[in-house]
């Protein structure tokens, strides 16, 4: 039965997703619903896996960051929160390498993958320093450096790739 884990693990990040509400659609994205469709036979256990979760969790955050970029001054809590949830999700990423594939040397694969983690972090944390000092240009430059970290992860880690932005 496919329905019932997605049920189950689409009300356990209701909480998470609840605090950009005002800002942003909690529904999943385009390239979340295909890649849902594309899938093929591991679908469930892919799906529903930590890492998987830690991702959406970053991707509500960061759509919900670029709309409250607009405003960082009227916008500071909800964009801490917005960062915080990406730094969050990095964090627990860090945890989760997905398997070497064959050919890849599994130390080296698991130890870039947490270092590409912890440059996002890095990324992350100079938004967050950003909002506090009320500082849009360095929020707008370090909106790009979440998004090279996540594009570059992507690239090198993620098998079936999807990115938006
Ligand atoms: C803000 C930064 C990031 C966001 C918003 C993000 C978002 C996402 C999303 C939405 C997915 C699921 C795509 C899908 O299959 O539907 C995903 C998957 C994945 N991402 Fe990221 N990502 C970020 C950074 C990174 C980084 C830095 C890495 C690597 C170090 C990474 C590695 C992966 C991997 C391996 C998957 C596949 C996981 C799985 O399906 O089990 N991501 N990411």
């Amino acid at each position: 039965m496919r329905s019932l884990p997605f049920l189950i693990s689409a009300l356990l990040a209701a909480p998470l997703l609840s605090s950009f509400a005002a800002t942003s659609s909690p529904s999943p994205s385009g390239p979340i619903r295909s890649r849902v469709q594309d899938d093929d036979d591991d679908d469930e256990e892919h799906e529903h896996s930590p890492l998987h979760e830690a991702m959406n969790q970053m991707q509500a955050a960061q759509r919900a960051m670029r709309k409250l970029s607009r405003d960082p001054v009227g916008n500071k809590e909800a964009l801490l929160r917005a960062v915080g949830a990406i730094e969050e999700g990095a964090l627990t990423a860090y945890r989760l390498p997905p398997p070497a594939p064959e050919g890849e040397n599994p130390e080296a694969w698991r130890i870039g993958f947490r270092r590409q983690l912890l440059q996002l972090l890095d990324a992350a944390l100079a938004a967050e320093l950003a909002v506090h000092e009320g500082d849009a240009e360095a929020l707008a430059a370090a909106y790009k450096a979440i998004s090279g970290a996540k594009k570059e992860g992507h690239d090198r880690y993620q098998e079936d790739e999807d990115d938006d932005d």
